[in-house]
């Protein structure tokens, strides 16, 4: 048992020696998306071509919802549900600062101002009683992003919308085919986003994706940016089919080829990737590690694997737990989104360049401290990251449970040799 053998960091073999290349590999295309790329190519049409809408038939199936709308990215998708929801210059959102910076940043461009809020610990989605305490007589809005595949504490959050009339925006870029009580994220809020850019995990390579049952947020969102569909709209919105608002956010057909094969497959894929990260998640957890397994009422999905370790209860800190599994073979690094209100975008206020707000008054524009959200901080910092292991077999996830092992029946010896060695 390799477990028994010395670290590999103090000199002994490696616990990972198998190839983790196939069992990781993301995103996975075959022949399947080849035929179905190669069918818009010859039709000819990549501008308009039907696959668009067909893709757009797909997740109103999948998701059961009344209005899909395909985008360009998701970062655009964000922009039009900002928009979709009626966000007006001064308008403020809460959001959470341990996102990807698009669902978050787009809003600049309506004029609305994040305000940023902690995040929980238990699933790390925004925290409900901290948004709380934030909310004021302009709060109009609040971003909900299921981070990592996990979703977020929803019963609180949709209480708290409803008791301060709320407008939800779902961003649901890491959780497609997840669920909450047996209803999926995506179908939670008002309006909800999913980005379909190359690492998701149903990607189209560039490609966003709004769904909404609401027609005003749905026609405002065609309005802002798929002129040609203005056209088919009912009613008065009719009369800017000519210009829209400005924008051009409509999808590539050859991405809407590429993005029905892998809705199709995305189900499946989830519950192979689901059940080698619940097995080690399992095990980790033996060792003291938070995996962030889901409560019975959640289904979640694994855009990435996160985990906690807390270095107070160890010799080891982080950095030696990374280079230690590093040595053992493992595939580790730390999270990938640095938090938003410590960038300068805000900390030195260069949000104020962005239309709306050149014509507010200065004095009036928020400050963004970098050491407003403390708990955030410190929670981002305990996490690592570890591969997905999408189809992986048994024997590659072995040998990370015996790397873990190994490194923490030896994280004493390891953090005390490290410790000379940096002294
Ligand atoms: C949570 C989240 N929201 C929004 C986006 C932006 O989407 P896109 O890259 O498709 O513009 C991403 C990432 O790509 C994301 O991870």
């Amino acid at each position: 048992m390799s477990n028994n053998e010395t670290a590999a960091i103090l000199g002994g073999p490696r616990a990972v020696t198998l190839d983790g290349s196939a069992g990781n590999r993301w995103p996975l295309i075959t022949e399947e998306e080849e035929q179905s790329v190669l069918a818009v190519l010859r039709d000819g049409d990549l501008s308009l071509h039907q696959a668009t809408r067909e893709l757009e038939d797909d997740y109103r199936d999948f998701f059961g919802i009344r209005h899909t709308l395909a985008h360009c990215n998701g970062t655009a998708a964000l922009l039009a549900a900002f928009f979709g929801v009626g966000l007006k210059p001064g308008d403020e959102v809460l959001v959470p600062s341990a996102t990807h910076w698009a669902s978050v940043v787009p809003m600049l461009w309506v004029g609305a101002i994040p305000v940023f809020c902690e995040s929980e610990l238990d699933r790390l989605g925004i925290d409900p009683a901290d948004a709380e305490t934030k909310i004021t007589s302009r709060t109009r809005a609040i971003v909900i992003v299921h981070l990592w595949g996990m979703p977020s504490k929803m019963t609180e959050l949709l209480q708290l919308a409803k008791k301060y009339d709320l407008k939800v925006i779902e961003d649901a870029s890491h959780a497609p085919g997840a669920t909450w009580c047996g209803r999926k994220c995506g179908t939670l809020g008002d309006v909800s986003v999913f980005s379909l850019q190359t690492s998701k995990l149903a990607p189209a390579g560039e490609g966003g994706m709004l769904l909404t049952d609401d027609d005003e947020i749905y026609e405002r969102a065609i309005c802002l940016g798929d002129v040609m569909r203005i056209i088919e709209l009912p009613g008065p919105a009719q009369r800017i089919a000519a210009t829209s608002f400005g924008m051009k956010t409509r999808m590539a057909p050859l991405s809407a080829a590429v993005a029905r094969i892998q809705l199709k497959h995305l189900d499946r894929r989830n519950e192979k990737r689901n059940r080698n990260l619940t097995y080690l998640s399992e095990e980790l957890e033996k060792l003291g590690f938070q995996t962030f397994l889901p409560p019975p009422h959640i289904n979640r999905v694994y855009f990435e694997f996160l985990i906690r370790y807390c270095p107070e209860s160890s010799e080891l800190s982080i950095d030696g737990l990374v280079e230690a599994l590093t040595a053992e073979g493992c595939e580790i690094s730390y999270p990938r989104y640095p938090l938003l209100h410590q960038q300068p975008l805000f900390t030195e206020g260069l949000f104020a360049e962005i239309g709306p707000f050149a014509a507010m008054d200065k004095t009036k524009l928020p400050r963004y401290l970098p050491n407003a959200l403390p708990k955030t901080e410190k929670a981002n910092g305990d996490l690592i990251r570890l591969p997905t292991f999408p189809f992986a077999e048994m024997p590659l996830l072995r040998q990370y449970v015996d790397a873990a092992q190994k490194v923490m029946n030896q994280s004493h010896q390891i953090g005390l040799t490290r410790a000379n060695a940096l002294a």
